[in-house]
């Protein structure tokens, strides 16, 4: 029992590490996957904003995954943190700014890049206004307990209602099952992405407590259409369990060439990462097999 459990807890280490190969051949020409920008192409140029979306856009990529807040004066908001500390030269909380003092910051110089200083936090409604359907749009929820973000999702939705054909487009995640909850209550044309919980702080307990609290859900509520999990937690047999059950798989953020190409190898349906290029080059090498 003890070395089953052992076993069991570090398959994805196993899968990962001394299973699955990095190496880009012809069993992989049958897979079909989505390459989604996270935070825009964020290894190339600041997360979350207008360049950083408009490089992935130029890079070719299925869908941009992107992180929203609510501004002090209620503005919806594309940025990672609760704090503006990491990513502009401000400090404070997010929803303690109202839009037009947080668009006085620079959310470019930290990256340390000149062409991108003074790059502007993007509003919502002005990233969705850019992409404009050139490409699907994740749009991530976070955790947001104070009362400020009552009614987020439903307010979010009022700006995806803004965009033409917006429901076929704009996609909404979180790992808060209240906020999708609440999204689908409002409008229940909307679609929506599960994020698996906690990864970072339980990677490997994380993928039996969503499964049991979440996987069971998939066949009476086909909202869910996908358990998007920290790539660390997958395995072969995990995905095809999610699958089983009706689920989508889309992990992040895998940032190197073979971590990628093993994850295809063990089935996911998207990659959410920093890096696009590379995979875009990887589905060229596998067209081109
Ligand atoms: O798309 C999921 C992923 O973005 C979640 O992690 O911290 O990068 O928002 P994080
Ligand atoms: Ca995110």
């Amino acid at each position: 029992m003890l070395l089953f459990l052992v076993i069991s807890l570090f398959e994805p280490w196993l899968y990962l590490n001394v299973i699955v190969s990095g190496k880009v051949d012809k069993s992989l020409q049958q897979e079909t996957f989505d390459i989604i920008a996270h935070k825009g192409a964020a290894g190339s140029a600041p997360e979350n904003t207008l360049s950083a979306i408009g490089l992935a856009l130029d890079i070719g990529v299925d869908m941009i995954e992107i992180d929203v807040r609510n501004t002090l004066d209620e503005q919806i908001v594309v940025i990672h943190d609760s704090t503006v500390d990491r990513t502009t030269d401000g400090t404070g909380l997010v929803h303690d700014y109202t839009l037009e003092e947080l668009q006085k910051l620079d959310a470019g110089s930290w990256f340390g890049d000149a062409k991108y200083a003074g790059e502007k936090i993007p509003t919502l409604k002005e990233v969705l206004d850019f992409v404009d359907g050139r490409c699907k749009v994740l749009i991530e929820i976070k955790h947001m307990d104070h009362p400020h973000y009552h009614d987020f999702a439903e307010k979010l939705i009022d700006v995806i209602r803004e965009e033409e054909n917006g429901y076929d487009w704009i996609i909404l995640q979180s790992e808060e099952f209240e906020y999708l909850e609440a999204a689908h209550e409002y409008d229940n044309h909307v679609q929506t992405k599960k994020l698996m919980i906690s990864e970072d702080s339980a990677p490997l307990i994380a993928f039996y407590i969503e499964t049991k609290m979440h996987l069971g859900r998939a066949k009476e509520d086909d909202r869910m259409k996908a358990l998007n999990p920290e790539f660390h937690t997958l395995s072969t047999r995990r995905i095809f369990r999610m699958h089983a059950r009706g689920f989508e798989v889309y992990t992040y953020a895998p940032n190197t060439r073979e971590e990628m190409v093993k994850l295809l190898h063990m089935g996911v349906d998207g990659i959410i990462t920093d890096y696009p290029e590379i995979l875009v080059q990887i589905r060229k090498d596998i067209q081109a097999l």
